[in-house]
């Protein structure tokens, strides 16, 4: 099945961001082969959820904690999500883990918390300028995954998502070829360490509608996940139609 996820990142309050998927709902459907995913500000979801009252959109958080439950203050946990309906969570994006210092361990924890859920989780990998400069994605990448992902990993649940960070918000990706290039090298990865056929991995970073068709016709690309241009939802539309 290909995804589209919508990153709100930390945009909308709980009005527009039902507004806006209102209006995303009455222009596109989901079905089996091709599923959009919202994952509005955490606060807001439970609202937008229950108003919108409708089965076939599916929603998700942008991060859960490594912990199950205590005092941390300012963080959720994921059975808490998981309690308000959410099917996903996304992990390891390059905001939490430069702004927030998330690493290795951190992450490994919060996919064992989110796993423990059943959450679905899409994980982000993806290199800096300096790694593409030098023409070490690929092994920045391979490290990323090494570090959190093991045999006794539950693949069944894992989403990956490239994400070169050099990419995000900037309008700037990287060649056709080399999207495609990294995802077959990711996806190989998995199957040479862990046995795992085939696993989803969406690219993320400056997709728009203008796009988007070329990014979601390579090969090794099972779908997008989109900031900027998952806040306007006609425009969110549009890249979902070329899915
Ligand atoms: P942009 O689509 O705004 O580049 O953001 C990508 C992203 O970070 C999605 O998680």
């Amino acid at each position: 099945m290909k995804l589209l996820v919508a990153n709100w990142k930390m945009n909308k309050s709980y009005n527009d961001g039902l507004k806006t998927l209102q209006s995303v709902r009455k222009k596109i459907k989901n079905n089996k082969k091709k599923r959009y995913i919202i994952l509005p500000p955490i606060q807001s979801t439970l609202y937008i959820k229950d108003k919108l009252d409708a089965k076939d959109v599916f929603f998700g958080s942008q991060d859960c904690s490594q912990y199950n439950n205590g005092a941390f203050t300012g963080d959720i946990s994921a059975e808490m999500i998981k309690k308000i309906g959410c099917k996903y969570v996304l992990l390891g994006h390059s905001e939490r883990r430069s702004l927030y210092f998330e690493d290795s361990k951190v992450l490994f924890e919060k996919i064992k918390r989110a796993s423990e859920q059943k959450l679905k989780i899409i994980f982000c990998v993806g290199e800096r300028l300096y790694d593409y400069k030098k023409n070490k994605s690929i092994q920045f990448i391979i490290k990323q995954l090494l570090d959190v992902f093991n045999e006794k990993t539950n693949f069944g649940n894992i989403i990956l998502a490239y994400e070169p960070i050099w990419a995000i918000g900037t309008s700037i990706t990287p060649k056709a070829q080399e999207i495609d290039s990294i995802h077959f090298k990711i996806k190989k990865t998995i199957k040479d360490k862990f046995n795992i056929l085939n696993i989803p991995v969406l690219y993320g970073g400056s997709v728009k509608s203008s796009n988007s068709d070329e990014i979601f016709s390579l090969k090794h690309v099972d779908g997008g996940l989109i900031g900027g241009a998952s806040l306007i939802a006609s425009e969110f539309c549009k890249i979902y139609d070329t899915l």
